[in-house]
């Protein structure tokens, strides 16, 4: 067992495109973001473990002692193992969540509990260790917030339990695990994904784990050969939403209009590959004519994206007011609220596009005044 602290972090991410469709064995084009969340793991010897997350305002201890006495083969034998909807509900008796907890509370806790006993139980004792998570991305917002906590989750378990060596030597300040050990972190945080979410795709722990830009299909990913630097503006719309209840909502309407919804998902796959290709030639030529195709793209795979049923009036008024500045946007992971990327031409100030009236950049009011991130 590690017996020195360990600081790990991981990034948050946006969907360019393929939202919705990548559940469905679609293409999905991913980015990580410059916000992480970050996670410190304190090993000790008090007999307890505790689970820290300010954020969303949790303090949890548990005995060490009452914990090993669970029956953990509820969990399964296999090597990295997918939760059952009676595990997870086996999870919550051991949680023990008061009446009025709320829900990221409770799914924060249980991908932390499912976590710490699968990975910990193969040590002769579960560890006592204090766990703290923090992060510079909002939840539930469709930046990957609840991957990038499973991914921090997963990395510092398997290391703390000597599944994975530390990758820190002596003198380093930083340092990156090796892609044997990145694959191993990813199928766990995958696991707490599979908690949190019920069905996830898999892109959004792929890309915290991996980072930088990537093509991901059915649990597969590419990264992204020398992508362009492209300029993106994140708009939070503040508006709350639950991706599993906006998956759940597409895959009823896949199953009650197939032959309406199926092509939508494969029109959105379409739109992935020549976001790609576009991408791929940007790099090699950029010109003019390339920014007109990935706005025409984004353009109608919000349409698609409404037609699904994961739209909403916010990220509406975002397309509007972006819109008419020349600008196209788009809602990025799951929708319904939460954030939404706008493409920024080359050299476009985007100072003038969320000031307050105070400002005079031409709105008679001001959209969103807070809301951009
Ligand atoms: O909103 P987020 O960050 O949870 O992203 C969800 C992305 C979806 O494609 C809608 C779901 C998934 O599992 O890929």
């Amino acid at each position: 067992m590690l017996s020195e602290v360990l600081l790990v972090s991981a990034p948050g991410k946006v969907i360019l495109h393929g939202e919705h469709a990548v559940v469905h064995g679609k293409v999905a084009l991913a980015v990580a973001l410059n916000l992480r969340t970050f996670l410190q793991l304190k090993p000790h010897s008090n007999g307890k473990v505790g689970l820290h997350l300010p954020n969303i305002g949790v303090k949890r201890v548990w005995d060490v002692a009452r914990l090993q006495l669970l029956d953990t083969s509820f969990l399964g034998q296999g090597d990295v193992t997918a939760p059952t909807p009676e595990q997870v509900e086996k999870l919550k008796e051991v949680a023990c969540f008061p009446e009025d907890c709320a829900v990221t509370e409770r799914l924060a806790v249980l991908a932390f509990l499912y976590l710490y006993l699968s990975i910990c139980r193969r040590q002769r004792a579960l560890p006592s260790l204090d766990i703290a998570v923090w992060s510079e991305l909002p939840t539930g917002a469709g930046l990957g917030s609840s991957a990038a906590y499973s991914v921090c989750l997963a990395a510092a378990l398997l290391t703390a339990c000597e599944e994975i060596p530390n990758p820190l030597k002596d003198g380093d300040d930083i340092s990156r695990w090796t892609e044997q050990d990145l694959e191993l972190i990813n199928k766990w945080a995958f696991q707490g994904e599979r908690v949190i979410h019920g069905n996830p795709s898999g892109v959004d722990n792929a890309v915290s784990t991996w980072g930088g830009a990537l093509r991901y299909q059915q649990g597969k990913f590419l990264p992204l050969k020398r992508p362009p630097a492209l300029q993106i503006l994140l708009t939070n719309t503040k508006v709350p939403r639950s991706t599993k209840a906006l998956v759940a909502g597409v895959r009823t309407r896949l199953i009650k209009f197939p032959e309406i919804v199926a092509p939508v998902l494969t029109s959105i796959d379409a739109i992935s590959l020549e976001c790609e290709r576009v991408l791929g030639e940007m790099a090699a030529a950029p010109a003019p004519e390339q920014y007109l195709v990935l706005e025409e793209l984004i353009d109608m795979n919000q349409h698609h994206l409404n037609a699904l049923g994961v739209g909403h009036a916010s990220l509406d008024q975002l397309c509007q007011v972006t819109m008419a500045h020349g600008l196209h946007s788009k809602l990025t992971g799951a929708g319904g609220g939460g954030c939404g990327i706008t493409l920024l031409k080359p050299g476009f100030d985007c100072c003038c596009l969320w000031p307050c009236p105070r400002l005079q950049c031409g709105f008679s009011t001001c959209p969103h005044p807070e809301s951009t991130s």
